[in-house]
């Protein structure tokens, strides 16, 4: 039995439906700050499987503990956490708390059950301006922004933690842009007010949602003056945690990055979108966001080697067409 926390959630659900579909049993534990239990109906529906469901909050110990003995559990996929940069800065003690203290009690209660085994979900943001590019394994981490660095202090816990106990067995996943949904059309992301990220931003554009995308910048350094960025379908980067968890086997603790290695500007994004939903996406072109790289795509070989030949295959047509099913589909996400 696999402990999901966060597993109702974006990536959370897609990863359960991999893992279910991979013949694993799942039991999903989240506080639902973020998310609808609707997901969680759609995931037992597309994957015609039972799925365990705990409501509770990673910073209690003592329900992750009753959780990991009740079910059984033999590792964790830990997705819980909060992830606005924007908000990381206004409150940044709420990241700290749920994000770093929350996987403090996480790994406390993991330790006290004896269960070794877990995979984080780590961000391309934990390494902060770009050195060089792309983005491997061993570029400095630099994040500039409290999220990024409540990401990269986890990071640090499980490492030292790994010291201090080699039996562990610890898969720190770093995500570049994860977009798209399941082909089923019955899970994606569903984002409370208004986007930050581009794609939940550009599809509300082309349901009708919004009126207008802003484009942050279009002079940076790249071929069209907008950022570039290495988006991933989200369903590749789900089965890159059962390909994780497979490599967790033996005990072990590495990092690496989920991306496909290859970057689109934020033009290609909307036209990709504009082809694959047949809907127009105006924009108008604003200043740059502050924080932004121009440039940020991941360097994948250690990824493939670390986790047999796990590699994203699915291009940003497939990424575009999957994510405007859901979006059409549910265009006020999963409680209209
Ligand atoms: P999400 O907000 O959709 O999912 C997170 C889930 O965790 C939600 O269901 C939420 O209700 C739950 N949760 C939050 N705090 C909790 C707590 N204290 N206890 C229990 N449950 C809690 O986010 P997502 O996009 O699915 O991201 C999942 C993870 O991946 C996060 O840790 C995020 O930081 C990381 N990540 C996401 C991206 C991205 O672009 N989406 C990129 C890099 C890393
Ligand atoms: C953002 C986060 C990063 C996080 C990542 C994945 C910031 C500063 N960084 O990165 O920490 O790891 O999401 O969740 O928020 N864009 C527009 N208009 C929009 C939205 C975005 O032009 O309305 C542009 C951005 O300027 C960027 C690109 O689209 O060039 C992608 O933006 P976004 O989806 O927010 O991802 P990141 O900036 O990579």
């Amino acid at each position: 039995m696999i402990l999901v926390t966060g597993g109702a959630g974006y990536i959370g659900s897609h990863a359960c439906v991999e893992l279910l579909n991979a013949g694993k049993q799942v039991v999903v534990l989240d506080n639902f700050s973020n998310s609808s239990r609707t997901s969680l109906e759609r995931i037992r529906q597309i994957c015609r499987k039972p799925l365990a469901v705990v409501e509770g909050d990673i910073r209690d110990q003592a329900v992750i503990e009753k959780t990991l003995r009740e079910f059984g559990c033999t590792a964790v996929v830990h997705f819980a956490g909060l992830k606005s940069v924007f908000e990381s800065v206004s409150s940044p003690l709420d990241y700290y708390d749920n994000n770093v203290i929350g996987t403090h009690r996480l790994l406390r209660a993991m330790q006290g059950c004896g269960i070794k085994r877990i995979i984080f979900s780590s961000s391309a943001t934990v390494y902060g301006d770009p050195k060089f590019l792309p983005y491997t394994e061993d570029h400095p981490l630099g994040p500039v922004n409290p999220y990024g660095q409540t990401k990269f202090f986890v990071e640090q816990m499980l490492r030292d933690l790994f010291v201090s106990d080699r039996s562990w067995s610890i898969g720190i996943l770093r995500y570049f842009n994860p977009i798209g949904a399941h082909e089923s059309g019955l899970i994606g992301e569903d984002p409370k007010g208004v986007p930050n990220n581009l794609l939940p931003f550009v599809a509300q554009v082309a349901v009708g949602r919004r009126e207008r995308l802003n484009i942050f910048g279009n002079d940076y350094d790249t071929p069209d003056g907008t950022g570039v960025r290495d988006y991933i379908h989200v369903v590749d980067l789900a089965q890159g945690h059962v390909a994780a968890l497979a490599s967790l086997d033996k005990p072990a603790c590495f990092a690496v990055n989920l991306g496909t290695g290859r970057g689109y500007s934020v033009l290609e994004v909307v036209k990709a979108f504009e082809k694959a939903s047949g809907r127009p996406v105006p924009y108008d072109l604003r200043p740059r966001r502050a924080g932004d790289v121009a440039t940020c795509y991941a360097g994948t070989d250690l990824a493939t080697k670390v986790l047999g030949g796990w590699r994203a295959t699915k291009d940003l047509e497939t990424m575009c067409r999957d994510h405007w099913r859901w979006q059409s589909q549910n265009p006020n996400g999963y409680d209209a």
